[in-house]
């Protein structure tokens, strides 16, 4: 079990999408004396609607800024005196790191360079030195990655902290690069770091390019549901609030330098999912498409999540039924939500992804 850390100014970046948005709302509820300060540079997936509800909290400061940009970044530090980072900032979908991957190298690789490198600057004792590896007492930078470094499986196994990395699409390939930045500051610079490794997300506000809101919006409407090649493509799904109080246990108790996995033992092949859909919503099965395969599709995922249950305490608390009931919903009651991300911009993906 590591140290019980205290702190008290946490910079949450990419907190306007799916996950931060959550985690912002999470951490403001729960931890009523910390102040978070959400960085995001509202790309096509942040949205300031996910937080309406925290944007008058007193303990809530919101700055719209890219996490590549050093010199606002700095200043954020200074004026906040940041103890805590957790990066969620992102490119995060795979099909669109199949396109265009050059934003997913800069903002990925070079955006978590900046944070650790302005980190280090506040958080070291004597920053000059290059041979000092003293820092403030409780700071923490905290890596969100994925489960996707490690590749994939085949039919059995499942992925444990020690694997080596093999990402196979730009979008992993990114974060795994990331996840290597961060340890090589912790090795070279004694930077006190935590990365976690999750697994596939779903719950509210999730943009509709994912999976399970894309193919929840398609059925709502009717339009045909894309199935890649077979469909018998493993995931190993987790409610994003299991995935928020787990970042939180690894905040205050992981033990430093240690990257924790964080999954709910939950596989289940995507044609599963689109299926559940349909049945849930009342609607035909002849809507569901098979279409060409995405290109260096991992075929499975499964998480070992024995590290963080038996060292840290943590345990996932939604069941899969009752997380996409719930989900289904949302989406069903947050239609507007909905129509007002789907602009121009998601239309034109669209066709150019499906069409
Ligand atoms: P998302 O795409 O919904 O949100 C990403 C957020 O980052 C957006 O608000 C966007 O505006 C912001 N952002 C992008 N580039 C930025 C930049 N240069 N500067 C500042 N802000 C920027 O992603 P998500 O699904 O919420 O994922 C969040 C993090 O969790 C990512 O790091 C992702 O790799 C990781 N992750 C996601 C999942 C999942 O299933 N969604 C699972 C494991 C890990
Ligand atoms: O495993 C964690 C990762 O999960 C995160 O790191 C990523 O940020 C997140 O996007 C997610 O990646 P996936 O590629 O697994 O998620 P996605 O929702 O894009 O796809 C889930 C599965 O569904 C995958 O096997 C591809 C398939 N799929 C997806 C879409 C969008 C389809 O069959 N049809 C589709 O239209």
């Amino acid at each position: 079990m590591g140290q019980v850390k205290e702190m008290k100014n946490v910079l949450v970046t990419g907190g306007a999408g799916f996950i931060g948005s959550n985690f912002v709302k999470y951490m403001l509820n729960k931890h009523l004396e910390y102040k978070i300060i959400n960085v995001d540079a509202l790309t096509y997936a942040g949205n300031l609607e996910n937080l309406k509800e925290v944007a008058d909290n007193v303990n809530y400061i919101f700055y719209k800024a890219d996490i590549r940009d050093k010199e606002k970044i700095d200043e954020i530090f200074s004026i906040h005196g940041i103890d805590t980072v957790v990066n969620f900032a992102a490119e995060s979908h795979v099909d669109r790191s199949i396109v265009e991957p050059e934003i997913f190298l800069t903002t990925n690789i070079l955006g978590t360079q900046v944070l650790l490198d302005t980190a280090k600057k506040y958080w070291k004792v004597n920053p000059e030195d290059k041979y000092c590896k003293e820092y403030k007492l409780g700071v923490k930078y905290l890596q969100v990655s994925t489960d996707e470094v490690y590749g994939a499986l085949g039919k059995t196994g499942m992925f444990v902290e020690t694997m080596p990395l093999l990402p196979n699409s730009p979008y992993s390939a990114s974060k795994a690069s990331a996840d290597m930045i961060v340890r090589a500051y912790h090795e070279t610079f004694g930077m006190p770091v935590n990365i976690t490794r999750c697994s596939n997300n779903y719950g509210l506000y999730q943009f509709p390019e994912k999976l399970i809101p894309l193919m929840i919006n398609n059925c709502l409407k009717e339009k045909d549901l894309p199935v890649y090649g077979d469909g018998m493509q493993v995931r190993d799904w987790l409610h994003v609030s299991d995935h928020c109080s787990a970042i939180d246990t690894v905040l205050h108790k992981g033990a430093i330098g240690e990257v924790y996995n964080i999954g709910g033992n939950n596989e289940k092949a995507n044609i599963e999912i689109v299926k559940l859909i349909l049945k849930t919503l009342g609607k035909s099965e002849y809507l569901i498409k098979y279409v060409k395969d995405r290109p260096g599709h991992d075929r499975r995922y499964a998480i070992d999540n024995t590290k963080i249950t038996t060292q840290l305490g943590w345990t996932a608390v939604y069941t899969f039924e009752r997380g996409m009931k719930e989900t289904i919903e949302w989406y069903l009651s947050n239609q507007d939500w909905i129509e007002n991300i789907i602009s121009g911009e998601y239309v034109k993906y669209y066709e150019k992804m499906y069409n």
